[in-house]
Parts: C-alpha cells; structure tokens; sequence
C-alpha cells in the first residue's frame, strides 16, 4: 500500500514528504477551509513545487454539474502534471470522470460508501477510487475493511485497473487493516503516519541504545 496524506496543510505534507514515505496528497474543501486565507490553486502548486516527483495530488472539485466539474477539473490540471482531478460519485462526478479520463486527465471519485459506487467509478475510468473507510467504522465496526475487501475482489475478478485509495484513515489499525485488505493506496493525516513510526519496543530500544551509547564514550576516556 502506497502512502498518501490527507491534508492541506503545508507543514505537515512537508514532514510526510521529507520523511521519504510519501506518494501523493489528498485534499477536499474541508481540509482547504482549515487554511484560513490560503488559496487553493496557490496551496496546489505550492505542493507540486515541493514534493518532487509524488505521484499524485488530489484536487476537488466544487461544482455540482458535469460541466462545472470538467471545466473545474480542467483549470487544477494546468496546475501540474501530477495533479489529479477529485469528483464526488454523483452521476455527474461520474460523467465527469469519463469525459476527464478520456482526455487523459487522472481522476479520484470520492465519497465513495459501497463496492457497486466503486465499480461505477471504475467503470467510467477512474484512476482512484476512494472508500471512506473512518466514516463507515463510525458507524459499524469492520464494515470499511470489509467494503475494501468486497472492492478488492471486484476489482480483481473483472480486471479493473483503477486504484482502490482508501480514505478517511484515522487510526494505525485502519492502515494496518487496508493494507491487509487490498488497498493500493492510503490516504491519512500527518498524526497517523508519525504513530505508524511508534513502537514500545522501538522507544525501549532507543534508551537502552542511547545509555550504552553514553557508557561507551565513559569507557574510553
Ligand atoms: C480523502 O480523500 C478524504 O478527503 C478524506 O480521507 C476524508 O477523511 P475524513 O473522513 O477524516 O474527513
């Protein structure tokens, strides 16, 4: 499972970029209204000036119809190459989708809840397709990985290319878990790739390491 984070804040795509983790950056209109003043469009390039050779960088669209999201989806691909169009899985997100694909424009329909919405967007060509897998656990335990499952075995089966990004991780677990069940891709905060850092056993380690480390230097003097 690649490593994409969900935010659009600057310091913390900075943080996952140079860690050396990261693929892509998602972003939507919540995440853009948390920047007070920013806008998206600079927020955008700003990303692609800065992280290197990632391979995607979600942008969402704003409009409700087809044709305010293709013009939309159009305008963010001049950005930057890697600039990847974000629609909602409406029938119009999927029209959309189609006539951006066939332009050769990459694609991410969102807001997805269900393995038939994902086999629609596969379907009309998407390069992502994103299950909101925090959303679904909370309201059912285990029903976001099964739903990434589910998609997975779809998408195997029928020999679909589009890549299964699940979405809306909030947890170690829920990456653990998506990277178990088939996701290609996942896209989570900055706080749940530095946790994925974290082990016991690791900070155990590290003291006993850094006293011998002192008790060393003490031996040579
Ligand atoms: C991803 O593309 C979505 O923007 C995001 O993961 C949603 O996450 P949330 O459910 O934490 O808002």
């Amino acid at each position: 499972m690649r490593i994409f984070v969900d935010t659009a804040n600057f310091d913390d795509i900075k943080k996952a970029y140079d860690m050396g983790v990261l693929s892509g950056v998602t972003t939507n209109p919540s995440l853009i209204a948390k920047e007070a003043g920013v806008r998206y469009e600079d927020r955008l390039r700003e990303i692609a000036d800065y992280c290197k050779g990632i391979e995607s960088i979600s942008a969402e669209v704003f409009g409700e119809t087809a044709e305010e999201m293709v013009k939309e989806g159009l305008a963010f691909s001049e950005i930057a190459p890697n600039i990847t169009v974000k629609l909602p899985l409406t029938p119009d997100g999927l029209r959309a989708c189609r006539q951006l694909t066939d332009k050769g424009i990459t694609t991410n329909v969102t807001l997805v809840f269900s393995a038939t919405q994902a086999l629609l967007a596969g379907r009309a060509g998407a390069t992502y397709v994103s299950p909101f897998i925090g959303r679904l656990e909370d309201v059912s335990k285990g029903s976001g990985i099964e739903l990434i499952s589910q998609i997975a075995s779809i998408f195997e089966q029928h020999d679909i290319k589009t890549n299964i990004l699940a979405a809306s991780i909030r947890t170690v677990d829920h990456a653990l878990e998506a990277a178990l069940a088939g996701a290609n891709v996942g896209t989570m905060p900055y706080k749940v790739i530095e946790d994925m850092t974290k082990h016991p056993k690791t900070a155990e380690g590290l003291a006993t390491f850094a006293a011998d480390a002192e008790k060393y230097k003490k031996n040579l003097k």
